[in-house]
């Protein structure tokens, strides 16, 4: 499975997980400073640099438009859900149009016009995934977004099996509840089981991608997996 990367520059930051605590503090606030995605964020009024990820992922596949249902996991502190708000009501006016949008944290977010939020809520308990299916009302869904990460511990195979983990879920909950030729697009922290994943979704998607958008760090080992045209699922006759 090819890795698509849309640039290629380097980047001049150490790895924070390396370094003592002050001195990655101090080095991940000098960064965080001078980075012209926080800078575009703030001036763009988005919660987070992370807003460009799904708008550069979506610049080449297109998948949020007005009308679709889509579901944010790891939603907090709200920059995917924005996008996505102000993808699907282009005019920035909040009028019904079809458009159904849910978000949903383990934390707190702050409520965002034009969707339906859940904080405090665990994705991954059957309890709530079954609450996000009652709020669907039979509808459903176009795109299933997941930026959920888990607390990094600084063992990259611990992190990326826990994120392995997160992303299963919202896999297994998109085999559920996707449209047949609807999007599911999820954050890995890379690593071995990384392949696996792309021949479990080779099963359900025509097409199935890895993705490092410019906007995700050179030195972070995220990735965005991203499935396109979900085959659907045969109903037993
Ligand atoms: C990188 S942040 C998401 C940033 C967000 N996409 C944005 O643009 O504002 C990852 C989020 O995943 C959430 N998360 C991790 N595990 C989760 C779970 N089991 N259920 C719901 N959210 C979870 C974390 O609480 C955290 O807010």
């Amino acid at each position: 499975m090819s890795l698509v990367r849309y640039s290629s520059t380097r980047s001049i930051f150490t790895s924070c997980c390396t370094l003592g605590k002050g001195v990655s503090s101090a080095i991940w606030i000098n960064r965080h400073k001078n980075d012209p995605y926080v800078k575009k964020s703030r001036y763009e009024n988005f919660r987070a640099r992370s807003a460009y990820k799904l708008l550069e992922i979506n610049e080449k596949y297109c998948f949020l438009k007005p009308g679709i249902v889509a579901i944010d996991c790891g939603a907090a502190p709200g920059a995917w859900t924005q996008v996505m708000v102000r993808q699907c009501y282009p005019e920035g006016v909040i009028k019904p149009n079809g458009t159904f949008i849910i978000a949903i944290d383990l934390g707190g977010i702050a409520p965002i016009e034009g969707a339906n939020i859940l904080p405090f809520t665990d994705f991954t308990s059957p309890l709530n995934q079954a609450k996000i299916i009652s709020l669907l009302r039979d509808q459903k869904v176009d795109v299933l977004c997941s930026d959920m990460c888990p607390n990094v511990t600084g063992s990259h195979e611990v992190d990326h099996v826990q994120s392995f983990r997160l992303v299963l879920s919202a896999f297994q909950f998109g085999v559920q509840t996707l449209k047949t030729d609807g999007v599911f697009l999820a954050k890995i922290l890379y690593g071995s089981k990384s392949d696996e994943l792309v021949d479990i979704m080779k099963k359900f998607f025509q097409n199935v991608k890895i993705i490092k958008p410019p906007s995700s760090r050179e030195d972070s080992s995220e990735s965005f997996i991203i499935g396109l045209k979900f085959k659907g699922l045969k109903t037993p006759s």
